[in-house]
């Protein structure tokens, strides 16, 4: 699924840069992917997205 259409980054490259980046907020993600500097509209998305990834990712760590 694209998150940002404008720079073609999906919801996999935001997982990957949460997971092997340790990326935990926008202005990290940033620093990784570019995206959310055209039209601005995927930002709030991108940002629901690491949080979910978090929080995911801590539960897999109780887990295992
Ligand atoms: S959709 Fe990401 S900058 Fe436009």
């Amino acid at each position: 699924m694209f998150v940002c259409m404008c720079y073609q980054v999906t919801d996999k490259d935001i997982k990957r840069a949460v997971s092997e980046h340790g990326v935990g907020n926008l202005r990290e993600l940033k620093q990784h992917i570019n995206l959310g500097g055209n039209c601005g509209k995927c930002i709030s998305m991108a940002q629901e997205l690491i949080d979910n990834y978090i929080v995911d990712e801590s539960l897999f760590k109780d887990v295992g």
